[in-house]
C-alpha cells in the first residue's frame, strides 16, 4: 500500500474529513489523515468520541469490498489488536470492533463509506492520553501507555498501518477463513453472557459466523446470528 499521511493539529472528526474527500476524489487508498485533537469526534452508534491529545485518532482510506461488509470493522480491529500485542500488550477483540484490555477499552473503529468502492476506517486509540474526568468511563479505559511506558502516537501509527495492510490483503483475497481464525484466538466476545441492546436479546456469545456475524445461544436455546448494533456483557 502506498501511504499518504496527512497530518493536522486538529479536526473535527478525521472520518468526516475522509468521507468529504472520497467524494471529491482527493482520497485513493492509502491516504491517511491523523489529527491531534478531534472537536466532534464520532463514535459508534451516534456516541462522542472524546479526542484530547496523546491519542491516535486517524481515518484510514482503503478498498472497500462489500461482499465482505460484514468482516470490514472486524479486520480493521484485527489490525489494531496485533498492533497492541506486538507492542506487548494483552488486548483481545469485543464484536464487532472493540479492542480491549482487562476488559477495558483500548480502541474503537469506525467504518464509513461515501463511495462504492472506498472505506473510511476511523480508528481511536488510546496511547498517553490522559484518562476521561468521568470517573465511570475512566475504569473502562485502558490506555497503550499504560502496558507499554513511553509509547508515542506515531509509534503506535507506523506500526498499525502493516497490520491494516495484511488485513485489507486477507478481504481483498476473501482469505475470511484466515481472519476468522485470528479472530477466534483474540476473541473476548465467545463463551460470554452477553445482552444484543438492539433486539432486546441475551444469550452465550459463541463466535463469529464466516460472514463476520456474531453468533448468540439465547436462553431458549436458539442459536441466532446478528449482524448489526453491539453487544454488552452481562456478567
Ligand atoms: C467506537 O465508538 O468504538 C468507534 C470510535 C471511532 C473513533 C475514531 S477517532 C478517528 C475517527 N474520527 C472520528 O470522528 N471517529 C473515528
Amino acid at each position: 500500500m502506498n501511504w499518504q499521511i496527512r497530518r493536522f493539529p486538529i479536526l473535527a472528526s478525521t472520518n468526516d474529513l475522509a468521507l468529504e474527500w472520497i467524494r471529491a476524489n482527493m482520497a485513493p487508498a492509502g491516504t491517511v489523515l491523523v489529527a491531534e485533537q478531534q472537536t466532534s469526534g464520532r463514535g459508534r452508534p451516534g456516541r462522542v468520541w472524546h479526542s484530547p491529545r496523546g491519542a491516535l485518532l486517524t481515518t484510514v482510506v482503503l478498498p472497500f469490498y462489500p461482499e465482505h461488509v460484514g468482516w470490514t470493522a472486524l479486520a480493521a480491529g484485527l489490525a489494531v489488536c496485533r498492533t497492541a500485542r506486538e507492542l506487548g500488550v494483552p488486548a483481545g477483540v469485543k464484536w464487532p470492533n472493540d479492542v480491549v484490555v482487562s476488559g477495558k477499552k483500548l480502541a474503537g473503529v469506525l467504518v464509513e463509506t461515501s463511495s462504492p468502492k472506498l472505506a473510511a476506517v476511523g480508528i481511536g486509540l488510546n496511547v498517553h492520553n490522559p484518562p476521561p474526568d468521568d470517573p465511570e468511563l475512566a475504569a473502562r479505559t485502558a490506555r497503550l501507555a499504560d502496558d507499554c511506558p513511553g509509547i508515542t502516537v506515531d509509534a503506535v501509527l507506523e506500526r498499525l498501518l502493516p497490520h491494516l495492510a495484511q488485513a485489507w490483503s486477507q478481504l481483498a483475497a476473501g482469505d475470511l477463513t484466515s481472519l476468522r481464525t485470528s479472530w477466534s484466538e483474540m476473541d473476548t466476545t465467545a463463551g460470554r453472557r452477553v445482552r444484543w441492546a438492539h433486539g432486546n436479546l441475551a444469550g452465550t456469545a459463541e463466535g463469529v459466523e464466516a460472514d463476520g456475524s456474531l453468533r448468540i445461544r439465547t436462553d431458549g436455546a436458539v442459536p441466532v446470528v446478528v449482524s448489526a448494533g453491539e453487544v454488552v456483557f452481562e456478567i
